[in-house]
């Protein structure tokens, strides 16, 4: 009797350090995974298409549309367990070009996924979507709730009273977008990105798409965009996307995994045979330091690396030194970022194991200028309405007046409108020069993105500055949806001797087009400092 006891509690001690529990059955189409962190999951392993998120009791999956890798991918899954003292669920999805891995990992409240691919997804882009029972799930971002709400851009746009929503304002930039969700009561869904887990996404550090969208039913979206046609500045990526998680909790977002929210630790998934998967010791790093970029931005540097498998970034100390994250192998193009302005570029080149040095100085010309409009720093920042457009419509009636502007150089720039937009009119600014002011002159107009062709054109005076040609941008709406990260581009004009006088003067930019649109639809673009000098 005292031996079988023994016996027993060994045998449940065994039991308990592996996986009790824990682990998967299949019913019909469906392989059901229980975590044993309070989260149970089910995915249907004939399309690859998740039908099912209970945690804690709470059913948290819409029943109309289910959460998946693109529109749905029709994939076959495949589900094992393994690992170590098989602590981990394994479902296999794959859909010719397209492989879905979910994980589950013993005691983790979560659904740990990664995404391969060799080709984009049909729909145009790769991103998970989580639709979310609303009535579960019910308070996402609120700049995104368009649930009541009116159509006023595109199928995107919406008006909600007074105020205008859409997905595209709960976007984050890549480089602070670790963590994001939605919750109701008892329960909480969060998207999880952990380090290098935009890797192998496109657009760079400060790229923004879409997180969450509150819709008009029962409908809940927690979304990582990994590629999109949103905005993009970049071509896609193949290869291995993430790893990232959908992680559930009682609320309120999960700010710790047992070390810090952005270092969730993923190296669970070195062991789980996944295609495209770089184990951090075939990985390399880069070390520097950053130099000549002005003290009043130090603490706004970013180390940018991309080539076309992968990308990476990583913020400076305001000494300008930096390590960066884990690397595939490979040579990069390593970019000096002040705030969103590129103003170095280099080669680098990362090798398995090893960690290269590399010093990146800025080469950005400073002239000494007679007048300068906001920061060159490769985002409006500072100008009339860039508080606001990240999260409103240009039309949104909390927006100050666009114009047309006049604006007087000294005032503050806070008057100076963000961005320019044809239907709007021009902006005229005034200035008063001394007779050792004038002379041939140089004006520098910086933009961060245009629409539909739009650049600047300009009258000094009463002479008519060039027609510069169309600029390379990306073939989207921008601005109306809430970012101005597109290509930095400088026009520059050199004023003839003659022009400017001792005295008033003024400057009139126009947008200038061969495409047309209504309003905020016409060519436009966003301003990110001017100069005269
Ligand atoms: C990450 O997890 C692995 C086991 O999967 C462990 O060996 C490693 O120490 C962990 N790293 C950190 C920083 O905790
Ligand atoms: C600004 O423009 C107005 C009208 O064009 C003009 O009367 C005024 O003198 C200008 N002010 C300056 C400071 O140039």
């Amino acid at each position: 009797m005292l031996k079988r006891l023994v016996q027993g509690a060994v045998y449940l001690g065994l039991l308990a350090s592996s996986v009790l529990g824990f682990g998967y059955t299949t019913s019909g189409n469906s392989i059901v995974v229980t975590t044993d962190g309070g989260l149970t999951f089910t995915v249907d392993k004939t399309s690859g298409d998740i039908t099912s998120m209970v945690f804690n009791g709470i059913e948290t999956q819409d029943s109309s549309k289910r959460s998946q890798i693109a529109s749905g991918i029709g994939a076959t899954c495949t589900p094992t367990q393994t690992g170590n003292s098989n602590n981990y669920v394994k479902i296999t999805c794959v859909a010719g070009s397209l492989t879905q891995y979910y994980v589950a990992k013993y005691k983790d409240p979560a659904i740990h996924m990664a995404t391969y691919i060799t080709a984009e997804p049909s729909v145009g882009e790769l991103r998970f979507i989580s639709r979310l029972k609303k009535s579960a799930v019910s308070s996402g971002y609120a700049v995104s709730e368009i649930a009541g709400g009116t159509a006023i851009e595109g199928s995107d746009v919406f008006k909600v009273g007074s105020a205008t929503r859409s997905k595209f304002y709960s976007s984050k930039q890549f480089i602070d977008d670790q963590v994001h969700g939605a919750s109701g009561n008892g329960v909480g869904v969060y998207m999880v990105i952990p380090g290098n887990g935009y890797e192998a996404s496109s657009g760079g550090p400060f790229f923004r798409d879409i997180n969450n969208q509150g819709g008009e039913i029962d409908l809940y979206s927690v979304i990582v965009i990994q590629n999109s046609g949103h905005t993009q500045t970049e071509s896609n990526r193949m290869g291995l996307h993430g790893p990232y998680a959908l992680w559930f909790t009682s609320g309120s977002a999960p700010s710790t995994f047992g070390e810090s929210l952005i270092d969730l630790n993923t190296s669970f998934w070195e062991g789980l045979s996944v295609t495209g998967l770089v184990p951090q010791s075939q990985r390399g790093r880069v070390t520097g330091k950053a130099s000549g970029i002005a003290s009043s931005f130090s603490n706004y540097q970013t180390i940018g690396f991309s080539n076309s498998a992968a990308q990476y970034w990583v913020r400076t100390d305001s000494s300008g030194a930096f390590t960066s994250p884990y690397m595939k192998p490979g040579t990069y193009t390593m970019t000096l970022y002040k705030v969103e302005l590129a103003v170095a570029s280099q080669s680098v080149t990362v090798s398995a194991g090893g960690t290269a040095t590399s010093n990146i100085a800025s080469t950005e010309s400073n002239p000494s200028s007679i007048w300068q409009i906001g920061d060159f720093d490769g985002t409006p920042r500072g100008f009339l309405n860039a508080d606001k457009i990240e999260t409103m419509h240009p039309s949104d009636s909390r927006m100050s007046s666009w114009g047309p502007a006049t604006f007087t150089v000294g005032n503050s720039v806070s008057s100076f409108p963000m961005a320019l937009f044809k239907a709007v009119g021009a902006v005229k600014i005034n200035f008063s020069l001394t007779s050792s002011q004038i002379g041939a002159r140089t004006l520098q107009i910086a933009t961060t993105l245009a629409f539909a062709g739009g650049r600047p054109s300009v009258v000094v005076n009463n002479w008519n500055g060039p027609a510069p040609a169309a600029p390379s941008q990306p073939d989207s709406r921008g601005v109306t949806r809430g970012t101005w990260r597109g290509n930095n581009i400088m026009y520059t004009v050199s004023i003839p001797s003659g022009t400017l006088v001792a005295g008033s003067n003024s400057i009139t930019i126009n947008v200038i087009s061969g495409s047309s649109g209504d309003m905020y639809l016409s060519p436009n673009f966003v301003f990110d400092a001017l100069r005269l000098y």
